[in-house]
């Protein structure tokens, strides 16, 4: 990958937050708005894999950060945007990507593991909009993506926890969509159905998911998705192009669910 593109830069010269930047889907999507002239913060519970990824970027020619967050963590958040606005300044995109899955059958479903579930990926979604939006609404420009997933979709069995915390990232998507709309923030979300990261890697290596044999075959296009597939679409949603884009689920699957 070369320097950046002057005309690139001019288009997409923004902040941009990403959780679970450090890994899988986020990596790729900082990379992506890195490449397109973004200013990246990237922000994981992985402080280590954090800051190499920022480390990264930088060794390439972008201007990145990273930071430590634990998005369950109100104050944790807050610390961390207030890094990210000291070093690059006011938030102006967030994707949020950091999440955690499991799979269990329904009846030996804990407590504690339903509402760890919750916390990092809806309501630790919602601590980062809140955390990034006043940014936005007052520059009068503002781009949110979150990463979803097909299991908010269609509900995935033996993922009660995860299908429950999925949805509600869609329903709370499109809510913040509906208020910011006039102010110039747009608010989308991108499902995806079966990518190759670490995450899917680790359930299948632990037997909870199939081989990626049988995965391409559940998807009509032959293949598991790319963190490029997903990235390039996150970092479009994050343009100015995308302005007239709101409150939509962006499947990007194969054909997968429709
Ligand atoms: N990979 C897939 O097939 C797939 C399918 C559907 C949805 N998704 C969604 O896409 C997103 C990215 O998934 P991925 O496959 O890249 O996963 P990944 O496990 O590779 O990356 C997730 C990152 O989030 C970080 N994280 C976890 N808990 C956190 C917390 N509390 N605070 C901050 N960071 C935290 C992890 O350290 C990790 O770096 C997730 O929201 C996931 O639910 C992925």
């Amino acid at each position: 990958m070369g320097g950046r593109n002057a005309s690139e830069d001019e288009r997409l010269s923004r902040v941009a937050v990403v959780t679970g930047g450090a890994s899988g889907l986020g990596l790729a999507i900082c990379a992506h708005l890195a490449r397109r002239g973004g200013r990246v913060a990237v922000l994981d519970l992985d402080a280590d894999a954090a800051g190499r990824a920022a480390a990264d970027l930088a060794a390439r020619g972008h201007e990145a950060v990273g930071a430590e967050v634990d998005v369950a963590d109100r104050a944790s958040v807050e610390e961390a945007f207030a890094e990210v606005r000291s070093a690059l300044g006011p938030v102006e995109i967030l994707v949020t990507s950091a999440a955690v899955s499991g799979f269990v059958p329904f009846e030996e479903l804990t407590a504690d593991a339903w509402a760890r579930t919750i916390a990092v990926n809806l309501t630790g979604t919602f601590h980062c909009a809140q955390a990034a939006i006043g940014d936005m609404a007052a520059a009068g420009w503002g781009r949110i993506v979150t990463l979803s997933s097909a299991a908010g979709q269609t509900g995935t069995p033996r993922q009660a926890h995860y299908s429950a915390s999925k949805g509600g990232v869609i329903a709370l998507t499109k809510a913040l969509a509906l208020e910011y709309a006039a102010k110039g923030v747009t608010v989308n979300t991108v499902p995806p159905f079966t990518a190759d990261t670490p995450l899917l890697r680790t359930a299948q290596e632990s037997g909870l998911l199939p081989g990626s044999d049988v995965l391409a075959r559940m998807v009509p296009a032959g293949r598991l998705g790319t963190g490029d597939d997903i990235a390039a679409v996150c970092a479009f949603l994050c343009s100015d192009e995308a302005g007239y884009i709101t409150g939509q689920v962006i499947g990007v699957n194969g054909g997968a669910v429709t």
